[in-house]
């Protein structure tokens, strides 16, 4: 077989097997190094290699129809979500390649797709998007993309269900919990610029849904904001997106309680970190970043918070950082013990405790990331999308 259609039999395999797998698994690595490597075969053969996938069954490559992959109907399934057209550079790296393929396969997962606008956002050896009605042998740099019109609902779903099945006593879906990290992720990329689609709350009870995902969105932001790699943001985004999850063996009148906790209640509530790891340790024993994070989220620098203990202990930076980010989602949401607080007013907020609650490091990079981010934050509710408003004056936060 020529070195085109074994790459696009061996794609189809890597978006079988990734859906399948959680990232690291020995399987995905396998299917990447092996697509990875039919790549450069290609990228041997032809310097600038180009597909165009024109719905029906119909593949184009270097503007010849691939009549062996006439019956390949992956070709529908990528032109349906924006990938009319796909090109690498000889630039291309594997770690592109699987982000390529992590975004494919969180578009066939949204439920809102539209492919009319928007832009590829970085410049990478990998090139997609739409065929022009002209100059069709090449992509423009601003191609245009599929966008995500922002309905975070079926991942606000997964959430719920998520919950359900911990409070129900069965193991932790893990699955479940990469693919709405993966769709965060998308839709914070999804735009020219860096997108934060912050959850607004509707019901005082879904708090702890749109809570989760926002943390996760908003570590996963940090994450990326501080450098880090797409591999570690993406493990952040699952510890900020279970590290509350401990609240599922709180009872219910305690968790949404308007007025204060008596101590023994703030026990019981303070349970909630030792509570979560243990939930996530039992079910996914390799989630151990995430059980960390879970712990240590409500421990301040100074070795105040809960929960406490005798000896110094140095949190880990993912803590730390789901720590500022849990603290700024906790403080713009209305509670039912207080109204939301202005953006400025927590990030003032966050500035004075840096080095005392917070990392005085990571404290200073979250605001100067929300200060320069905030046109680009959007609060997601059902079908539509609004600017950030913060509002009103408030108490001391002890939450998160
Ligand atoms: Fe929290
Ligand atoms: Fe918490």
């Amino acid at each position: 077989m020529s070195p085109a259609p074994q790459f696009l039999h061996s794609l189809a395999q890597a978006l079988s097997t990734l859906a399948l797998y959680p990232e690291g698994h020995v399987s995905r690595e396998r299917v990447l190094d092996n697509l990875y490597q039919r790549l450069r075969d290609l990228l041997a053969e032809h310097r600038h290699p180009v597909f165009s996938f024109l719905g029906g069954d119909e593949v184009v490559y270097n503007d010849l129809p691939l009549r062996e992959m006439r019956t390949w109907d992956w070709s529908r399934r990528l032109a349906e979500v924006g990938i009319q057209r796909l090109q690498f550079d000889q630039t291309v790296v594997r770690e592109e390649l699987e982000e390529f393929l992590d975004m494919v396969l969180a578009r066939l997962t949204l439920a809102h797709i539209d492919t009319s606008e928007a832009r590829q956002t970085r410049p990478t050896g990998i090139r997609y998007g739409l065929i022009g009605v002209e100059g069709q042998d090449h992509l423009r740099e601003d191609a245009a993309m599929a966008t995500i019109r922002f309905s975070l609902e079926d991942e606000a779903d997964a959430i719920r269900w998520i919950h359900g099945e911990l409070v129900d006593g069965r193991t932790l879906p893990l699955l479940e919990a990469e693919a709405v990290v993966r769709s965060l992720s998308v839709a914070m990329h999804g735009e020219q610029q860096i997108m934060v689609p912050l959850l607004r709350l509707r019901e005082f009870d879904e708090y702890t849904t749109t809570h989760s995902m926002n943390v996760s969105v908003l570590t996963m932001a940090l994450a990326e904001w501080v450098g880090m790699g797409p591999r570690d943001v993406r493990s952040f985004g699952v510890a900020g997106l279970l590290h509350d999850l401990g609240k599922v063996k709180i009872p219910k009148d305690i968790l949404n309680k308007s007025g204060r906790l008596t101590s023994e209640e703030r026990q019981v509530m303070n349970s909630h970190p030792a509570e979560g790891a243990k939930l996530i340790l039992v079910s996914q024993p390799d989630l151990d970043l995430a059980a960390v994070v879970a712990y240590e989220h409500h421990i301040m620098i100074n070795g105040g918070g809960y929960p406490r203990f005798t000896y110094d202990r140095v949190c880990h930076q993912a803590s730390r950082l789901v720590h500022v980010c849990d603290v700024y989602d906790a403080l713009r949401t209305n509670r039912p013990y207080r109204d939301a607080w202005a953006s400025d007013k927590i990030l003032a907020y966050i500035e004075e405790r840096s080095g005392v609650e917070f990392d005085g490091e990571i404290a200073h990079g979250f605001t100067r990331m929300i200060r320069e981010w905030e046109p680009g934050m959007v609060e997601v509710a059902s079908e539509s999308v609004d600017l950030l408003q913060g509002a009103g004056p408030a108490d001391p936060p002890d939450e998160g």
